[in-house]
């Protein structure tokens, strides 16, 4: 056992992992952000210190293992930009694949095991059966969600070869703020379809445009599974007492079993801004799959992970909040 209550936090200055880093500091440990601050913002550090770097920088990785000495690592550090992965793979499997790849060589050689791993539902493709449980066939359709699987193997090769113990998170649609305020949701570009349209309703753009209507779905827009991001969080540091309890490497689902189309978001957040947002209808962007939706029962019994922001007004209301606040 190590001894400090550190934690690498790789991407921590990033949307997902400053929650995580809130969530970490609020559970006991010592939150250490790596991140090259590329999409990570500094200011978004502040439940621990900071290091600048890169993933692919083994030396300094190997400063950071030896000055912090973290007894596990949260690994979300990657590109992830599905239509950019399209037109720019060797990017992602760069940054995402050979990235992961230095990390984990580095945590072997400083004897560190457990890691948690920020996955996607991206990893599924084109899903087979709905909802999607966590055994679903894993063929990613972009360079993305492969970079994000071929991630997975690595960790499962590292376990069997050097007794690396992982937990895959295959987040479903993060959306939301801190109900606190503290955090949120800033990315450039915004791809994502809740902050877009909560730019709409403050003025920043003119109107939100709805990719596809013609889904087989009841109003012909795409399904999602939005889970807010501080339930996310919360997994996240199950995921790590798991870990250390004992728990051999495995992958959990992470969504709420329930998917919204764009049309009920966009009318969703009308409602909570109460500013009118207009909608123009526009063709499919390629690779949306018409639904995804989660099957996230393994997470709640296994590491007892019971989503409490489910509801998503409230998904839209803290990240109106926060976008009201930083604006
Ligand atoms: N959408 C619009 N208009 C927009 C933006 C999005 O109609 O301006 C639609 C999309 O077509 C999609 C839905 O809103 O149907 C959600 O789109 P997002 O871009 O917000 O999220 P995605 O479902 O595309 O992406 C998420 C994660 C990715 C992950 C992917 C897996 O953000 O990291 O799911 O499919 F890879």
């Amino acid at each position: 056992m190590r001894d400090t209550n550190n934690i690498l936090v790789t991407g921590g200055a990033g949307y997902i992992g400053s929650h995580a880093c809130k969530a970490l500091a609020a559970a006991g440990y010592e939150p250490v952000t790596y991140d090259n601050f590329v999409y990570g913002h500094e200011g978004a550090v502040r439940w621990g210190p900071a290091v600048k770097g890169e993933l692919c920088d083994r030396p300094r990785l190997d400063q950071v293992f030896e000055e912090f000495r973290p007894k596990a690592v949260m690994h979300f550090a990657a590109f992830s930009l599905v239509g950019e992965s399209v037109s720019d793979p060797g990017k992602y499997y760069r940054n995402n694949v050979l990235g992961s790849l230095t990390l984990f060589e580095a945590m072997r050689d400083h004897g560190v095991d457990n890691l948690v791993f920020s996955s996607t539902c991206a990893t599924y493709g084109e899903p087979q059966a709905l909802p999607i449980s966590d055994d679903h066939p894993q063929n990613p359709v972009n360079p993305y969600g492969a970079s994000k699987f071929m991630v997975e193997r690595i960790a499962r090769d590292f376990g069997k070869a050097h007794g690396l113990r992982s937990i895959f998170l295959r987040y479903f649609n993060a959306a939301g703020a801190d109900p606190d305020c503290e955090s949120g949701e800033d990315h450039d570009p915004e791809t994502h379809l809740i902050p877009l349209v909560l730019e709409v309703a403050a003025g920043k753009r003119p109107h939100i445009a709805i990719f596809g209507t013609d889904y087989d779905t009841p109003d012909g827009t795409c399904l999602r599974d939005y889970i807010h991001v501080s339930d996310l969080a919360d997994a996240h540091v199950l995921a790590l007492k798991a870990l250390e309890d004992g728990a051999q490497t495995m992958a959990f689902n992470l969504g709420n079993g329930r998917a919204y189309s764009v049309r009920e978001v966009i009318e969703t957040a009308r409602a909570v801004t109460g500013r009118p947002i207009p909608a123009v209808e526009q063709p499919r962007r390629p690779g949306d799959p018409a639904k995804l939706v989660a099957d996230a029962a393994k997470a709640q019994k296994e590491l007892g992970w019971v989503p409490k922001m489910d509801d998503l007004s409230v998904m839209i209301e803290t990240a109106w909040k926060w976008l009201l606040k930083t604006q």
